[in-house]
């Protein structure tokens, strides 16, 4: 068995304001790079940030779904300012591209050069995480995920120097994420748990993580949905849910829900995590001859009772599945997928690197066949 978790983490309401002192003293930096989007300048929310610094250089260019030629900008800006930290602030996209912009500051060329693991030829340079949704994780671990707009493909960008140096998880941060994101970011951590958990190589340090997060997800993401301003307690929880769960995930793998949510990603620009949420039932349920113990422990910390593992599964499958109807999650149906894409979706879904580590060996047909059940849901 092996565990890794390089990434120093702050937690708690409040420890944003502590930034401007990690920065300058345990990263040393006196030049960072922040890196967001200008949804999170818009929304006042990078303010708590550039308020601790005399002068910063920001990049704010990122988008939902981060495209390798907006990686390459911004690598483009880190080699002119030449910062010595790169600060990430914002959901999955922009954290996903503060690490492939730390790389491309320390590393000729352009991002799609450095597709797969350890391609880097020196170490990027180090990076904070600040998450400002509740489901990324990617504050704590070592991928980057850049859509390859010509390629239409999802890149992984990886390696052991690519995890944060520290990150800076403040629940505060949530107040004003709106219900739709929280809805989407709140079930893609929910995924990373159950696949964590699930995975060929989840450990029992996995496993503990992926369960105490899914019990703080399952706990607060309905709260956390109808009112998060003003329930402290769900944000917390459901914010060191999504930790627990990132830590998880990096160290076991994610699985089929993810190769399907890449794929639909990568050619639609589909939300990552209602992509996932659309798919997570439909893949339990095609991996319960695998699964179905594990299945059942998820059901338990759900506070799900039945009388055996199969009933257990069964109601835990529609409680998800409730779950998303009541945070307004699309079906398959609305996401505007032609039928005659199905193929090249499921060929694009078994390629993943992810699939090998699904629990119950998936073909292209087996991911052709989950598909057109989505259609029909
Ligand atoms: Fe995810």
């Amino acid at each position: 068995m092996k565990f890794h978790m390089p990434t120093a983490v702050v937690f708690g309401p409040g420890v944003i304001s502590e930034l401007g002192g990690i920065v300058r003293g345990k990263l040393r930096s006196s030049r960072p790079l922040l890196v967001t989007d200008r949804g999170i300048i818009a929304a006042g929310i990078a303010e708590g940030v550039l308020s601790q610094f005399r002068a910063i250089s920001t990049f704010d260019g990122v988008e939902q779904n981060p495209k390798h030629k907006t990686v390459d900008r911004g690598g483009e800006m880190a080699r002119q300012v030449k910062p010595d930290l790169v600060i990430g602030l914002g959901g999955g996209s922009a954290l996903d591209a503060a690490k492939a912009i730390a790389l491309l500051a320390t590393n000729p060329g352009v991002i799609e050069d450095y597709e797969g693991r350890e391609k880097y030829q020196t170490a990027p340079l180090p990076v904070l995480a600040i998450p400002t949704t509740c489901g990324t994780g990617s504050e704590v671990t070592w991928v980057s995920i850049i859509t390859h707009t010509g390629r239409q493909i999802k890149m992984s960008i990886k390696g052991p120097l690519m995890y944060p140096a520290v990150a800076v998880v403040d629940p505060d941060l949530l107040v004003t994420l709106p219900p739709p994101l929280i809805a989407s970011t709140g079930l893609d951590a929910l995924t990373h748990a159950v696949e964590a958990f699930t995975a060929k190589a989840a450990s029992a340090i996995t496993d503990l993580l992926a369960l105490e997060a899914l019990r703080l997800i399952f706990a607060s993401l309905p709260e956390a949905y109808q009112d998060i301003k003003k329930n402290a307690e769900a944000r917390e929880n459901l914010m060191l849910g999504s930790l627990m769960a990132g830590m998880a995930f990096v160290n076991s793998d994610v699985g089929a829900v993810h190769c399907l949510a890449e794929s639909v990603g990568s050619l639609y620009d589909t939300p990552h995590g209602v992509a996932n949420a659309v798919f997570l039932p439909l893949v339990m349920e095609f991996n319960l001859e695998a699964a179905e113990a594990k299945y059942a422990q998820i059901a338990l910390v759900a506070g799900i009772e039945a009388a055996s593992r199969r009933e257990a599964t069964r109601l835990l499958i529609a409680r998800i599945r409730e779950i998303s109807r009541d945070l307004s999650v699309p079906p398959f149906r609305e996401l505007n997928i032609p039928e005659s894409d199905l193929p090249i979706i499921a060929q694009k879904s078994f390629a993943n690197n992810s699939n090998p580590s699904n629990p119950r060996e998936a073909t292209a047909a087996d991911y052709l066949d989950i598909l057109r059940r989505a259609s029909r849901e």
